[in-house]
């Protein structure tokens, strides 16, 4: 450990003691699944930081995790970052993390958005949320997640496959049981207002920004999203997408039940790295005001820190109700609930 610490230390001073140069003393290998510009802005400051380059591989998280475990001991990933908890879930089942220490959470950290075992902490979160057209419709007339399925509304969400609807439903699970989870899911697929351009069946079509785009086309009156997309849009090229984000209005589902659906991107030290030290300084680099200011104001994500305060965007919908979740618990059910989904018919 005592050397460990020593050589962390010798690599974070060196371009100090060489000057105001950076040098590229090291590297680290990250692999993601995650697709935002912010995050290679971070990693180039630390990098401009430290001297230390964050070289990173990027590949649809399915991949990526048959990747690492292909790779086996020979990988050369040192960490492993990844949207949802349900990936962070099933790469933690095949072995793929390492505990990191704890001591590396600040104070102001939440310990409830990391893993049990340490195998993983989240630095961001977003909430699935409900968006609706306020001319067509009043807030009023939304409640929960569960009143979805009965209510005479048109919904529009993305496919049972996509690992944001697996951990809504994860978590219902969680909190409903089995019975009353799948008692729901039938009744909320009988509500999908967008149909297969073949079939004519009511199937989810595109990805979270087409199912607010749906909203805005009058082919249905809720989608469900994730927060950070309409802080995309909003500041998007494409003048549809502002459009849409300006036209929609947020709506926080569940807030006098359970809470709204809160989910993460998470960090962890892949299974492999020897370089613990410099990757949990990394993180640690990550999880500093200054980092989560940049998540928060690029991304739209809300901070992890307890603190700090999120986007004005974010700020204006107000403060909502968590879910009060066990994440652990939710990133393993996701596995669990996907045949329960594709039974009910959410293709
Ligand atoms: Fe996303």
């Amino acid at each position: 450990m005592k050397k460990r610490l020593l050589f962390g230390g010798l690599i974070l001073s060196l371009p100090m003691l060489i000057g105001c140069q950076p040098v590229q003393t090291s590297t680290l290998n990250l692999y993601t699944d995650r697709h935002y510009e912010v995050d290679q802005q971070l990693f180039d400051a630390y990098e401009e930081a430290t001297g230390i380059t964050i070289q990173v591989l990027k590949m649809d998280a399915d991949a990526l995790i048959t990747r690492l475990e292909n790779e086996g001991d020979a990988s050369p990933a040192d960490l492993i970052f990844l949207t949802d908890a349900g990936r962070l879930g099933r790469a933690k089942s095949k072995g793929l993390f390492q505990p990191f220490d704890a001591n590396l959470l600040p104070d102001n950290y939440p310990e409830k958005y990391t893993d049990t075992d340490k195998h993983w902490l989240a630095l961001t979160k977003r909430a699935r949320v409900l968006v609706y057209h306020p001319d067509r419709m009043d807030a009023d007339s939304l409640s929960t997640y569960e009143a979805l399925a009965s209510q005479d509304l048109r919904i529009a969400t993305r496919s049972s496959g996509h690992v944001y609807n697996q951990s809504l439903v994860a978590s219902l699970a969680l909190l409903l049981g089995e019975e009353a989870t799948k008692s729901w899911l039938s009744g909320l697929i009988e509500r999908f207002a967008i149909r297969d351009p073949l079939t004519q069946s009511r199937q989810p079509v595109g990805n979270d920004r087409d199912q607010a785009k749906a909203v805005f086309a009058n082919q249905a009156d809720v989608a469900m999203m994730n927060t950070y997309y309409m802080g995309r849009m909003l500041t998007s090229s494409d003048p549809l997408e502002v459009e849409v984000a300006e036209t929609l209005s947020v709506f926080f589902p569940n807030q006098s039940t359970t809470g709204t659906h809160v989910n993460i991107s998470g960090i962890g030290l892949s299974a492999t790295t020897p370089k613990q030290e410099q990757a949990e300084d990394f993180i640690k680099f990550l999880l500093a005001t200054s980092s989560q200011r940049i998540f928060a104001d690029e991304n739209f994500e809300y901070p992890i820190l307890n603190d700090m305060e999120p986007h004005p965007l974010l700020q204006s919908w107000g403060p909502f109700v968590e879910q009060d979740i066990d994440f652990s618990a939710m990133s393993i059910m996701t596995e669990t609930v996907y045949p329960w989904m594709i039974e009910a018919g959410w293709n």
